[in-house]
């Protein structure tokens, strides 16, 4: 079976690109793949001094123990002055090679300005730079604050569509570049 792991790269209570994320969740679990979210609100992570290990912070390990073991990755960023959030881009640079070569990712930004693909951008250099596998299909949610119902729900068909190609794509091509079913 496809593992799956996300997180997402903001650590506000009511942050939209935790909502998004976990848009995109459900639909990959319901094309029959394991997905696992970590929030990255709920773990202590230090910044990345370029030490091997942490032991003071077990939350480093398991993050990249759940990157390890993971064949797809779901990355949200909220887009911080046109670019990746550094809580995104220090959780990264905690992991390495053997966490994220070779693994098939999918890409989401969220902004609170008009959408663009600034921070998809930038996310898709760095993932190329670990030897990452990104998807084409990537989505930017504009003017986040209105795109959301109450219930986390999208509000937008067209964007819920979008999601669908989405993790359609990242299933499938997470297959076929892992060779699992
Ligand atoms: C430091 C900072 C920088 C931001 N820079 C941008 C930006 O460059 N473009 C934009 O459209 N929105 C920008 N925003 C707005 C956020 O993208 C927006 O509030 C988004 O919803 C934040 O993500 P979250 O809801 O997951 O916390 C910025 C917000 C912060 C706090």
């Amino acid at each position: 079976m496809v593992k799956v792991v996300g997180i997402a790269g903001s650590l506000r209570a009511d942050s939209y690109s935790q909502m998004a994320l976990k848009v995109a969740a459900q639909r990959v679990q319901a094309l029959g793949a394991e997905v696992e979210i970590l929030d990255l609100r709920q773990m202590e992570l230090p910044f990345c001094d370029g030490r091997d290990e942490y032991p003071d912070f077990p939350d480093v390990k398991r993050l990249q123990d759940a990157f390890q073991k993971a064949d797809g990755l779901i990355l949200a960023t909220p887009e911080y002055h046109g670019s990746v959030s550094g809580v995104l881009k220090n959780a990264l640079d905690l992991m390495s090679f053997d966490q994220l070569s070779g693994k098939v990712a999918g890409l989401i930004s969220v902004l609170g300005g008009q959408s663009n693909s600034n921070a998809l951008n930038d996310l898709r250099i760095i993932m190329r730079w670990v030897h990452g596998w990104v998807i084409p299909e990537q989505v930017a949610i504009g003017q986040a604050w209105q795109a959301f119902g109450s219930d986390g729900k999208l509000l937008d068909d067209k964007l819920s569509q979008r999601f669908d190609q989405f993790a359609q794509s990242l299933v499938d091509n997470t297959r076929k570049l892992r060779g699992v079913n």
